[in-house]
């Protein structure tokens, strides 16, 4: 009997440190993680980036190779910002004043898993909504509902804040409408190298934007 009650005791003190390990090894291995973006989608997004504001609309269609920010700055300019996988990109307006950039980076569109391996930091009400947060390699910090798993909010580094104010997965915009103007392509347009930006980083904001969001795809590659 009493070799039993000791049997028992061992084995009961065997469960509780199995249980404790394969507790600790299941908290550590069920952080959420984010949730990867649809390959198509829609979104209508608020930017608000150090109090200047502008509405994006943002086109995202990976199986085809491209991501579209269709961009109203508030009482302002209407810019079309057209990115290819290829590395092209078009900065352009469809007004009279017929301006076009081409801009070419090494990098494409980001892929639909590029928050892999973000590094989790916990829940936080945002715009309302109950949210898990990530954070990757300094450059974004990303917000998805706790529930629905749709993304809320990201932040870039540079303080530029984004609301999404929509989120139509599978949403596809035509492809008449993905394509940059003849003036994009006329003799003496040249694709700019992104090492050669800086002037056109000082002078254009919708440039600068694609820039930096560039430069977040090129880190976020290399992790
Ligand atoms: C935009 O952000 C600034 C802080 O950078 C904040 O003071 C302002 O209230 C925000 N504007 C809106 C409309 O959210
Ligand atoms: C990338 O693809 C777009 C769309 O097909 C095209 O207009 C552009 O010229 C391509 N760029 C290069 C460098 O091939």
């Amino acid at each position: 009997m009493a070799s039993f009650g000791s049997a028992t005791k061992v084995i009961s003190f065997l469960a509780i440190i199995l249980l404790s390990l394969t507790n600790s090894s299941i908290s550590e291995s069920t952080y959420p993680t984010p949730t990867p973006w649809p390959p198509q989608f829609h979104s209508i997004m608020i930017y608000n980036t150090s109090g200047t504001l502008q509405i994006n609309s943002l086109w995202y269609d990976y199986p085809k190779g491209r991501n579209f920010n269709i961009i109203q700055r508030q009482l302002g300019d209407h810019v079309y910002d057209l990115e290819w996988n290829n590395g092209t990109s078009f900065i352009y307006t469809l007004d009279a004043n017929k301006k076009c950039q081409t801009l070419k980076f090494d990098v494409g569109i980001l892929t639909p898993d590029f928050l892999h391996g973000a590094h989790y930091l916990g829940q936080r009400t945002m715009d309302g909504f109950l949210c898990n947060v990530w954070e990757k390699v300094d450059f974004i910090w990303y917000y998805e509902d706790v529930v629905t798993k749709r993304p809320v909010h990201w932040t870039f580094y540079n303080g530029m804040e984004g609301h999404l104010m929509t989120f139509e997965v599978g949403a596809v915009l035509e492809d008449a409408k993905w394509q940059a103007p003849v003036y994009c392509f006329e003799s003496g347009e040249q694709a700019d190298d992104s090492s050669q930006l800086n002037s056109i980083v000082d002078n254009s904001g919708p440039a600068e934007d694609l820039f930096k969001r560039k430069m977040l795809i090129q880190r976020l590659k290399e992790v």
